[in-house]
């Protein structure tokens, strides 16, 4: 079965661009895909704190062959990261707050842009331990700002960060 990750971030409920533009996107992906089955990740109703020092130190200790599984520290993480690996295709909904992308998503992926578990670093740079999925990208913003230009620090900040992830198609 194909599964769809839907990512809200907008704190915006009623008359909010960014969740119609995800309604009408949700809309046409189960009309491609027949039997998929889509799970909501809203972020504004249901926040992700802040990574805090506990969480840092268990994500450092994770990485060492003898480290305990599970722990409390990092059972959010593990969840979150879960998640997105069970997704075949993901869908974030970002409107532009700030020049940026909302601190709420933000803080979604300091949860699951993890070392070991879904980037590595070798002399190299970078590698993404995410393969096979689409993440799509719908954004909202009033108008000061356009894609790409000097003072946009969503959309270059979405690219480099998923790219960083595995390896994600930006469409
Ligand atoms: C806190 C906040 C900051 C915003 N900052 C910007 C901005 O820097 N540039 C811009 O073009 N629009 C900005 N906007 C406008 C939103 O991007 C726009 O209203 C968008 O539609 C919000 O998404 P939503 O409709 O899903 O709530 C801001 C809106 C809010 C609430």
């Amino acid at each position: 079965m194909t599964t769809l990750l839907r990512i809200d971030s907008g704190a915006r409920i009623d008359g909010s661009h960014s969740r119609q533009l995800a309604d009408y996107f949700q809309a046409r992906w189960a009309e491609a895909h027949p039997g998929g089955h889509a799970t909501v990740r809203d972020l504004a109703r249901d926040p992700v704190p802040h990574l805090d020092n506990a969480s840092i130190v268990a994500f450092h200790d994770a990485q060492s062959p003898d480290a305990p599984t599970g722990t409390k520290a990092t059972t959010l993480s593990d969840a979150l990261i879960a998640e997105l690996e069970s997704a075949d295709d993901v869908l974030i909904a970002s409107p532009l707050y700030n020049l940026a992308l909302p601190s709420v998503l933000k803080a979604y992926f300091d949860h699951v842009v993890r070392s070991g578990r879904t980037f590595s670093m070798n002399g190299n740079g970078y590698h993404g331990l995410l393969s096979g999925k689409s993440v799509f990208v719908v954004a909202a913003r009033g108008g000061s700002a356009s894609p790409g230009a000097a003072d946009d620090f969503q959309i270059p900040y979405l690219r480099a960060i998923l790219s960083s992830s595995g390896s994600l198609r930006w469409r």
